[in-house]
């Protein structure tokens, strides 16, 4: 937690965000992405509510001010521990808590975590009451369009039903269905198909609530087209591998005057973070392994990847090797 964190921003737009990713959307990632913009809605990676409990509470909580607007997503089928975690997420200045109703991996449906809740419509309702009822922040759901053995429009309806009387007022729609038994989270995200005219008739059929769209945009343009249906748009894997894209986006989609930054710009303001980093113990490529995409397009993307994410592990100066990296990007 910072220490500066109650200065969070009155009022916050979910018109772009870049998706909660285990494993990638850590702090260092997030405080690089917020260099490149400064209105893109952040979410961390999904805490589950026994690791928040439980485990490093403060370490889970932990962001760098500079990233608001930041919305931190819960994992959790329990209603009063997720109320406990939401006031823990309002607590650390968070400007938003997000249930999990859309990860499909075994370790958590054992627990009762993520996109097997979308048959318990009662139950994520019933934990979403109790998370409004303990914090003042905006309480959101992230979920499928379905699962196997519950993919009827009807089912998806009930389930928005439910959670949205709860008090639930935004879902992010991840349009495909997830499959439970016999595919893996990578393959859940692939092979599915996206129907995005199925979350268009959410939008349709609860035009009060917040439809924020999210699975396979990868251009602005999309973001654009999709703007014109939705209420905003949610980037996983695109933001994360040609993080630039973010660049674009204050000036294209939140009307800033501002001129984006420079991937050359952003890479010297990286190096005193990761001057920090290192002097607290930490190693350079906990925050460059999140950056490796920023050259994506140029002819020195492979010498830059190389440079970042493998000479620097030979080096015992990995700050110059980061400054060779950077003058690959010189007026880029
Ligand atoms: C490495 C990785 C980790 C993910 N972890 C989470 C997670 O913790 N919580 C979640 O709701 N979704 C998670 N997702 C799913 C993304 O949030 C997003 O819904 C999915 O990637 C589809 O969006 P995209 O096509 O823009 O990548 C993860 C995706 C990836 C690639």
């Amino acid at each position: 937690m910072h220490p500066e964190s109650a200065s969070a921003p009155a009022t916050f737009s979910r018109c772009f965000s870049v998706a909660p990713m285990m494993d990638w959307t850590d702090h260092h990632c997030r405080y690089f992405l917020r260099q490149l913009s400064q209105h893109a809605l952040l979410y961390t990676e999904m805490v589950t509510t026994g690791a928040l409990l439980h485990g490093d509470t403060q370490r889970f909580l932990h962001y760098n001010d500079t990233e608001h607007p930041v919305a931190l997503q819960l994992g959790g089928s329990n209603p009063a521990d997720l109320a406990a975690c939401a006031r823990l997420a309002e607590q650390a200045g968070y400007d938003e808590v997000n249930l999990n109703v859309g990860c499909p991996s075994d370790r958590v449906q054992n627990n009762m975590i993520g996109a097997c809740l979308m048959a318990h419509p009662a139950l994520v309702a019933e934990c979403v009451k109790a998370m409004r009822d303990a914090v003042s922040i905006p309480v959101t759901v992230k979920h499928r369009i379905g699962i196997d053995g519950r993919d009827s429009y009807e089912e998806l309806a009930d389930f928005v039903g439910q959670v949205s009387e709860a008090g639930c007022q935004s879902f992010t729609v991840h349009a495909r269905i997830a499959i439970l038994s016999g595919l893996s989270p990578k393959e859940n995200r692939e092979v599915p198909p996206l129907r995005y005219d199925i979350a268009a008739q959410l939008k349709e059929d609860f035009p009060e609530l917040e439809w924020i769209l999210n699975g396979g945009i990868k251009t602005l343009e999309a973001c654009r087209q999709h703007l014109e249906t939705f209420d905003g748009v949610m980037l996983g894997r695109e933001a994360y591998h040609n993080p630039y894209l973010l660049a674009e986006v204050d000036g294209q989609l939140f009307g800033s005057q501002l001129a984006p930054v420079t991937r050359h710009a952003a890479m010297l303001v990286m190096r005193p973070y990761i001057e920090r980093h290192m002097a607290a113990g930490g190693q350079m490529h906990h925050v460059t392994r999140h950056m490796l995409g920023l050259a994506q397009g140029f002819p020195g993307a492979r010498r830059f990847r190389q440079l970042l994410s493998a000479d620097i592990h030979k080096s015992d100066q990995p700050l110059t090797i980061f400054d060779q990296a950077a003058e690959l990007l010189v007026g880029r």
